[in-house]
Formats: C-alpha cells, sequence, structure tokens
C-alpha cells in the first residue's frame, strides 16, 4: 500500500532524492567512495558546498557579493539564542506567533530587551496580529516567523518595517516566491523544504553584519562573523544534511523553480480547505487571512470521532496527520514533495469518511 506522508517534520522529500542520496551514500559519483567518508576539506566534498550554496542564492534570487550563506548545526532552535547574541544591542521586536516565535522571545530576553506584539483577542494563535500600525524604527531588529508550523497560520505577505528584517523560515522556505532581498537574516531548520534534519541554513545580509555586537565573550562557535571568515568551514559542517539538501534543491530547481511551487503548493491547499469548509464532519482551525498552505489544521465537529478516523485514515495509508501534541486536532502538511495526487487522496478519505458517519 502507497504511505502519504502528511508529517510536519522530518517530512516527505522526493523519491528521487532518497535514491540519488542512497547512491551517494554507497558510491559517490563512482568515486569508490561514500558521500559520509570523504573529508569536509577535500575537493569532491567543497564542490557539493559550493553547489549546494550557489542553489540556495539562485534560488533566492540573491548574490554572493551581497549575502553570506552557512550551513550550521544546532537546528533553527539554536538560531533563537545566536541571532540576539550576534545582533541584540538595545532593543528588538519579535511578533508572538505561538510555539517557536515564543521560544525565539525567551532567548533573546537572555541578551537583551526584547518588545512583543501578538494577537490580544480570543482567537489568539489561531490568528494572526494585525501588524498594520507597528512601529519599528526604534528597533535593532523585527524578528518573526514567517509560517507556524504547529498552529498552522502563515504570513502571506513579507512584513514591512523600519529596521533589519529577521525571519524563521523553517517550515515555509522555498515553498513560494517571494522577495528573499527584503531580509537582513533568514533561518531554517533543513528539515522540511530543504533536506534532512542537521542542517540549518542561515543567509545573512553582508551589509547587516557592520551591525553586529562586538564583543569577545561571544563563544566562537556561535558568533556569524567566525564562520565567515572561514568560509562556512569552521569545523566538520553536516555534510550528509548538505549533500542531501544540494539533491533536494536541484530537484526543486529542475521543477520550475518557486513560482512553479508557488502555484503547486496554492493549489494543494485550496483543495484541503474546500474540502474541510464543505465536510460537516470536519473544520479548519485557522481564520481565513492567517491559513498556512503548508500546514493545515483542522478539528473534528464531534471530537469523540478522533481515535475512529485516525484508526481509519491510517488503514488506507494516511501518515502524520495528527495535531501537534499542545493543540490537538489534526495537521496536514503539504511540503514540496508532496504530490497533488495525495492531497486528492486524502480529500478523498475525508469524504469517505464522512460518508461513514453521516446517513
Ligand atoms: C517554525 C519553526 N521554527 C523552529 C523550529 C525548531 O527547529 P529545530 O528542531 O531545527 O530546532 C521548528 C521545528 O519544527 C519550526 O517549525
Amino acid at each position: 500500500m502507497k504511505i502519504h506522508n502528511f508529517g510536519a517534520g522530518p517530512c516527505i522529500l522526493p523519491q528521487e532524492v532518497f535514491k540519488k542520496a542512497s547512491e551517494g551514500v554507497l558510491n559517490l559519483d563512482n568515486s569508490g567512495l561514500s558521500v559520509l567518508e570523504i573529508s569536509h576539506r577535500s575537493d569532491t566534498f567543497q564542490s557539493i558546498f559550493d553547489q549546494t550554496k550557489k542553489l540556495v542564492l539562485d534560488l533566492m534570487r540573491l548574490s554572493e557579493s551581497t549575502h553570506e550563506v552557512l550551513f550550521l548545526q544546532g537546528g533553527a532552535s539554536s538560531q533563537f539564542a545566536l541571532v540576539p547574541m550576534n545582533f541584540l544591542k538595545q532593543k528588538a521586536l519579535y511578533i508572538d506567533t505561538g510555539v517557536w516565535s515564543a521560544k525565539a522571545i525567551t532567548e533573546a530576553r537572555k541578551f537583551g530587551a526584547v518588545d512583543s506584539i501578538k494577537n490580544t483577542t480570543d482567537e489568539g494563535y489561531l490568528k494572526l496580529p494585525d501588524l498594520s500600525r507597528m512601529k519599528s524604527e526604534d528597533y535593532d531588529y523585527v524578528h518573526y516567523t514567517s509560517n507556524n508550523t504547529i498552529y498552522g497560520t502563515q504570513f502571506e505577505d513579507v512584513l514591512k518595517t523600519d529596521c533589519p528584517l529577521v525571519c524563521d523560515m523553517s517550515s515555509d522556505i522555498f515553498s513560494k516566491q517571494i522577495d528573499f532581498n527584503l531580509f537582513d537574516l533568514i533561518y531554517a531548520g533543513a528539515q522540511k523544504n530543504i533536506g534532512p534534519a542537521g542542517m540549518t541554513l542561515v543567509v545573512i545580509r553582508k551589509t547587516f553584519l557592520d551591525e553586529l555586537v562586538k564583543s569577545k565573550t561571544i563563544p566562537t562557535m556561535f558568533n556569524y562573523q567566525n564562520h565567515i571568515e572561514k568560509s562556512g568551514l569552521l569545523n566538520t559542517p553536516p555534510v550528509f544534511s548538505i549533500y542531501v539538501a544540494m539533491l533536494n534543491l536541484t530537484w526543486l530547481k529542475d521543477q520550475g523553480g518557486l513560482s512553479y511551487f508557488d502555484s503547486y503548493n496554492r493549489q494543494k491547499s485550496f483543495l484541503v480547505y474546500d474540502e474541510l469548509e464543505r465536510n460537516s464532519l470536519f473544520t479548519p482551525k485557522i481564520y481565513v487571512g492567517s491559513r498556512s498552505s503548508m500546514n493545515i489544521t483542522f478539528d473534528l465537529i464531534h471530537p469523540d470521532l478522533s481515535t475512529d478516523f485516525l484508526e481509519f485514515s491510517a488503514r488506507k495509508g494516511i501518515h502524520g496527520i495528527k495535531g501537534h501534541r499542545s493543540l490537538g486536532g489534526f495537521r496536514a502538511s503539504l511540503y514540496n514533495a508532496l504530490t497533488l495526487n495525495s492531497v486528492e487522496y486524502l480529500v478523498e478519505i475525508l469524504s469517505a469518511f464522512e460518508r461513514e458517519h453521516v446517513n
């Protein structure tokens, strides 16, 4: 039976990427060596590293003359601390849209003053805050999470600020066409649309580096400048994650790049939201205007049917749709590698479940 993987991350990647990755593990480009056993200082790995960087910049339509690309370890969670450690001097503004941004705020407060904005209406994190009157000119930077993986909210447009802009793009990076040049620092854990877990992508505008905190107390590995000075090879990088990211970003580019996935992902998410609105048993959690095209959260109108639905969908080959433990309900993640066929299949399962339970 085909398994349709709707997991939130680590998540589905294209089958052909898995196949090429396994070939690289056994015999990298007919070298007789595995990608796992070559030196990160070898020409072979340097070429993988350079190609991955180039793919990132090309997909973002940025240039290496204006931006630095780093592949770090420690997950997006480490960036919650590295960003303020390196850039928070006086005060930063954080947009609080739930668990991940709240964790970023907790870390930032260890390094300086932080103001935060959140939606204070009854909808809480199920609706994005209104930022139309946000004043940002006095801050070192504004930080936000473009897509909130747990709740299923997503900012449609890039935030407009009068100070540097920092974004945790972990769960919607490379899923749509945006102007990446509007950001001063972007970070993203790899394990959604980039590749396997173990690598965190950080892209920094070079001119933003002029604003670095000049402190000798930043530990060596946590100082962006040290990584940049060593061209991203300050220590052993996450070689396998970088290799598979190269394969996956090549696949992404070959499919048609970000403009292709922009419309493909919209098409997929419309299908699911449409069905959730139509189906008499289910309802989307998120308010119109805040809905994510990557992570769709929903509830059963009769929660006592939850176990039935999970068992029913598992029997049909649907994997990973249980909602996050902090929120309950269900979540269907529609990352780039998830096909329209799988989404149509999910819609059919939702409707079949309704047919079984509604006379
Ligand atoms: C939006 C967002 N930020 C941060 C994280 C944490 O990432 P990591 O596990 O790489 O630290 C996640 C994990 O899913 C996430 O979805």
